[in-house]
């Protein structure tokens, strides 16, 4: 209805100057062709421009097909229809989800997580209050059996200062809604125990606890080991260092310099080889230059396999290399290597005593701290068993004060 009125309009302007006089009929023929002539001009541009058009969308069919390889459809679909929703309120930008993501899900690649997480502001000043927080990283290879004693460790402490990540490719943390690891796993992926995998699984908790610009420091932890002061210690004693602790040493023996691979040169000279306890803690600045790392990675992900182990000389030795003046060289996880052999000692129920804690908290050995000397060497043990749990929670409060 609407259009055929609007073509009964058009025809009576038309007619209605042709019908005056011969002097206006012919420059309305005037107007006539030269309105055809732009209608013409108008078609060709029209078909032109069309057959550009099916092309775009013969592009973005291909680029939707090859996404569908990957992705479920309908959730592909959905997303994008939630985040449309967002748009809609304005909030395509969201700071909030920019500085701290409120899930952990994500369908990123560990090339893009790691290009995302090596993102450095340049304004130093942040606009919003930034509480540093401490990001406990656990890698683990499924459930955590001492859970129960890191939920005591964190209970009623403020949630503004700490951040859990834990790595556990093909395992679901079944945990409560109000546990502090609910919903704390990262997109993880297999991990071969002695094998570079390790340190891009490492790179992988690093990187999505950058994503939270409010992570300050970074713990490497596992499911076997414990904090052995409580909160309020263990994040004063990393906010307020100016090193990391990064275990950082070189090792003459076959087990050091014997794992060291002449076809690292000149990159990486036997000079400049170093080892370590994999259990490192970063400040943040660390944290995104290990994360941004490809070359030297490249290279021991070639030259160092078994009896190579990447996780004990990749962030050692590149630490080492690059930022040593940044590092305190030692690991604040305390391991029991006195068994000699290749792993160490594993602490069972019947070792977990009052004073085996307090020697583990302070043996009378002194550290070094900010150029000064503390007596607070280790904020963290390992390895215990699951046995070691229920002594531990019986004399938590006693003498590790959580
Ligand atoms: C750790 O070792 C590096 C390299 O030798 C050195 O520059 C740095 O000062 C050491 N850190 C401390 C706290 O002594
Ligand atoms: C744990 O206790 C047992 C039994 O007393 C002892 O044999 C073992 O050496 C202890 N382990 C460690 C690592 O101290
Ligand atoms: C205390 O612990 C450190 C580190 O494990 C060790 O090197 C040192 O010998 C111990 N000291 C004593 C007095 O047991």
């Amino acid at each position: 209805m609407a259009r055929s009125k609007e073509k009964e309009d058009a025809d009576g302007r038309f007619s209605a100057p042709v019908s005056i006089s011969m002097a206006d009929s012919s420059i309305s023929m005037l107007k006539l062709i030269s309105i055809l002539i732009v209608f013409v001009v108008g078609m060709v541009i029209g078909l032109v421009s069309s057959s550009n058009i099916n092309k775009y969308f013969t592009f973005q069919g291909d680029q939707f097909d090859f996404k569908s390889h990957y992705f479920d459809t309908e959730q592909f679909s959905h997303d994008a229809e939630k985040k449309g929703a967002n748009c809609e309120k304005g909030d395509c930008l969201s700071m909030e989800s920019f500085i701290r993501p409120k899930s952990l899900t994500h369908r990123m690649t560990d090339d893009e997580l790691f290009w995302r997480a090596s993102l450095v502001p340049e304004k130093e000043d942040f606009p919003f209050k930034r509480v540093p927080r401490v990001a406990f990283m656990f890698l683990t290879r499924g459930p955590l059996p001492l859970l129960p004693l890191w939920e005591r460790f964190f209970s009623g402490q403020d949630k503004e200062k700490y951040s859990i990540y834990v790595h556990a490719p093909g395992f679901e943390l079944n945990v409560a809604v109000s546990s502090v690891f609910y919903r704390r796993q990262i997109p993880s992926q297999n991990v071969q125990w002695g094998s570079v995998s390790l340190v891009d699984a490492e790179k992988r908790l690093l990187a999505n606890a950058l994503l939270d610009f409010s992570n300050e420091r970074f713990v490497l932890l596992s499911e076997r080991c414990i904090p052995i002061y409580n909160f309020a210690t263990v994040h004063k004693y990393l906010t307020e260092s100016l090193h990391s602790f990064i275990d950082s040493y070189d090792d003459p023996s076959r087990y050091g310099r014997g794992r060291y691979n002449r076809r690292m040169q000149p990159d990486i000279r036997l000079a400049e080889w170093r080892k370590g306890s994999q259990w490192f803690e970063a400040h943040r600045t660390l944290a995104v230059k290990i994360v941004a790392d490809f070359k030297y990675y490249s290279i021991f992900r070639k030259y160092c396999r078994p009896s190579c182990y990447p996780d004990e000389h990749y962030i050692p030795t590149y630490v080492r290399k690059f930022y040593g003046a940044l590092n305190s060289n030692r690991s604040l996880t305390y391991v029991d290597w006195s068994m000699m052999g290749p792993h160490p000692a594993t602490f069972t129920a019947v070792n977990i005593t009052t004073q085996f804690l307090q020697l583990l908290r302070n043996n009378g050995t002194m550290c070094s701290y900010n150029s000064e000397k503390t007596n607070i060497c280790y904020l963290f043990a390992r390895k215990f068993d699951e046995s070691a749990l229920e002594p531990l929670l019986s004399i938590s409060s006693q003498v590790m004060g959580f």
